[in-house]
């Protein structure tokens, strides 16, 4: 089958992923594994650009992720899932790319200023935090990814990595393609206290949590505000324990809403029976996760395999880069 193009989209190893991450962005790489080809990238060296100092929890983290990843239905056999410090050609076209990419382009990317207020001054100003952007580029285009599924706050790390392509390929020629954003068909799931879910905020329910964490978790969350006696009518529509019976429990929501309204339904039967569906929805998850963690060496071949393949195809694409800025190796058999 032709595939419609090539994915490459990636996530930085901090820490565990949650019911956010499953449902805005694993679910949607996953369903595109059949029609694209696809490259998924643990971006460790982006995780260095602010957590520079403590390195320690890395690797560890690194391997989260890759289990959280085959567990939510990404395919080895399918897929390419690699670290990105096991394919060293990154970050010489990091290096390449930084001569082409003016510093105020990187200044001006309102990531940039929005870590900077959150994290402060000093985390930040590091040269590698401003490449960034740069580094993400790199990322992409060395496979020459067409289409990259990202979520909103990363769009403006896109807009930069096309506009640098755009200048590559007006200097050396049309090397790279330029990539698309594709942004998730997935609902956005609120956080337990109804924001949107975000470690920052501690209102995640994490793929790793037991199931008996999990229906605490559901049981202290956050309802429709103005419903507070048992008999109050309720506004499903300002529930964010609804917006979880939309995803895990569809069948039933016909039901739930008039009952909410009316006053019948109580929020702790409610949520009862969300806890009920969204467990058996998690359980094959929870079940690979557990199979995966007993046995990590599946979870190193795979990274392992994933970085052969991904290798493959950056040094290709780096024997192009090199052609294109006519950087030819000194020695006699004209290869590195
Ligand atoms: N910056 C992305 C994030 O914070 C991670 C990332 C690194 C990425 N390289 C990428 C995403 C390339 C898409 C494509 O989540």
């Amino acid at each position: 089958m032709p595939k419609k193009g090539r994915i490459l989209s990636g996530h930085r190893p901090t820490g565990r992923l949650h019911l956010g991450h499953l449902e805005g962005t694993l679910r949607t790489w996953a369903a595109l594994q059949d029609d694209y080809e696809c490259f998924f990238e643990i971006a460790d060296w982006h995780a260095l650009t602010t957590a520079y100092e403590d390195t320690e929890p890395l690797r560890e983290n690194i391997e989260q992720v890759a289990i959280d990843w085959l567990a939510a239905g990404l395919d080895p056999e399918r897929s390419v899932l690699f670290v990105q410090s096991d394919v060293k050609e990154h970050a010489e076209l990091h290096l390449l790319l930084s001569m082409v990419t003016p510093v105020s382009w990187l200044e001006r990317c309102p990531t940039y200023k929005d870590q900077q207020q959150q994290l402060g001054e000093e985390r930040t100003a590091g040269y590698g935090f401003l490449g960034y952007p740069v580094l993400q580029a790199a990322d992409i285009i060395i496979y020459k990814a067409d289409t990259v599924p990202i979520g909103e706050d990363q769009l403006p790390h896109l807009e930069l990595t096309r506009e640098i392509v755009r200048r590559f390929n007006h200097i050396y020629g049309p090397v790279f393609p330029e990539p698309q954003a594709k942004l998730s068909q997935f609902p956005v799931i609120p956080g337990t206290d109804g924001r949107k879910m975000s470690k920052s905020y501690g209102n995640t329910i994490d793929l790793n949590d037991s199931p008996e964490a999990i229906a605490e978790k559901i049981r202290k969350m956050f309802t429709d505000p103005e419903k507070i006696y048992q008999g109050d009518p309720g506004h499903p529509d300002k529930c964010p324990v609804f917006v979880y019976h939309n995803i895990y429990n569809k069948e039933r929501t016909e039901h739930i809403k008039p009952s909410c309204q009316s006053g019948e339904l109580g929020c702790v039967d409610c949520k009862a029976e969300l806890i009920e569906h969204l467990l058996v929805a998690l359980e094959p998850i929870m079940q690979r996760r557990t199979d995966l963690e007993a046995d990590r060496s599946v979870v190193r071949e795979v990274l392992a395999a994933g970085a052969e393949s991904a290798r493959e195809v950056a040094a290709q694409t780096m024997i192009k880069v090199r052609a294109a800025m006519k950087i030819t190796p000194s020695r006699a058999s004209g290869t590195y």
